[in-house]
């Protein structure tokens, strides 16, 4: 099927569907100016992202994390959402109970217009209290003074005494509970999941299509190259996300 046939057939299916998914990873914000981990830009110093976001990491050198944290802060603070963000953000007004799960912690989809949002892996612009004492969620890292040090000098200090941390799920810590069960629940019950952007490397947001598919899902697949999902997608939409997002929002 040619990829003007497979764009065609995605589009007349989506339009019988009542129940549609998105799951983003980094590759939707690519078009943003935002790195993706595995592509070229995913090192800082001689680290790997892999390598910095983990407990250890932290455990280790709290604030050599949180200085990564600062430079990709840095990076991304001028970044606006692409045409790939805002077809999904329209697509709510289509279809109104549509989900989306990202994998994304730079809070484009919530710019761009984004409110049945799904973060599985937290949010770079919060913090919180490390030792979880419920006390200090900061919303805005740069925009607020941290109750101890200030954001800007090394490990910002939660009211309880312990250190603050990104409001990040790191490798080796599982997601929020209710976050990953409203998540499973949406792909269980979804007609259509569109994977965009991901690697679909990293669990357990890489098992999503497979439930969906379990349930009676179209699995389509948007991304510039192919990866573990792509033989498993009923179709493959090859692309930047930003440029297939309105082809197929144009379709429809
Ligand atoms: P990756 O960096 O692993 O993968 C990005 C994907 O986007 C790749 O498959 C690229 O081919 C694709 N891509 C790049 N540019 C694109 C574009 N313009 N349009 C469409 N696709 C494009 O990022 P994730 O899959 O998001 O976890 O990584 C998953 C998780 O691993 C991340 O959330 C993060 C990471 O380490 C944590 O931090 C816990």
């Amino acid at each position: 099927m040619s990829d003007t046939d497979a764009l065609r057939e995605v589009a007349r299916r989506l339009r019988a569907a009542t129940r549609v998914m998105a799951l983003t990873g980094a590759g939707i914000s690519a078009e943003s100016g935002v790195p993706t981990f595995r592509g070229p830009d995913g090192l800082w110093r001689n680290f790997r992202a892999t390598d910095l976001a983990t407990p250890g990491a932290f455990a280790r050198d709290p604030a050599l994390v949180w200085e990564w944290y600062r430079w990709r802060r840095s990076r991304i603070r001028d970044a606006r959402p692409n045409p790939g963000h805002l077809v999904l953000a329209r697509f709510e007004r289509r279809w109104p109970a549509l989900t989306l799960a990202t994998q994304n912690v730079d809070g484009l989809h919530t710019q761009a217009g984004s409110r049945r949002l799904l973060e599985l892996h937290g949010n770079i612009w919060r913090a919180r209290c490390a030792a979880r004492c419920g006390r200090t969620v900061i919303q805005d890292v740069d925009g607020a003074a941290a109750p101890g040090t200030a954001p800007d000098a090394g490990v910002p200090l939660c009211a309880c005494g312990g250190w603050m941390r990104p409001d990040i799920v790191w490798f080796g810590e599982a997601l929020d509970d209710g976050i990953l069960s409203r998540t499973l629940d949406e792909a269980a019950a979804s007609d259509a999941l569109l994977v965009v952007g991901t690697s679909s490397v990293v669990y357990p947001a890489a098992a999503l299509p497979g439930l969906a598919r379990q349930h009676g899902a179209m699995i389509v697949e948007v991304n510039v190259e192919d990866t573990p999902l792509t033989g498993a997608a009923d179709f493959v939409l090859r692309g930047p996300a930003g440029e297939v997002l309105p082809a197929l929002e144009a379709l429809l």
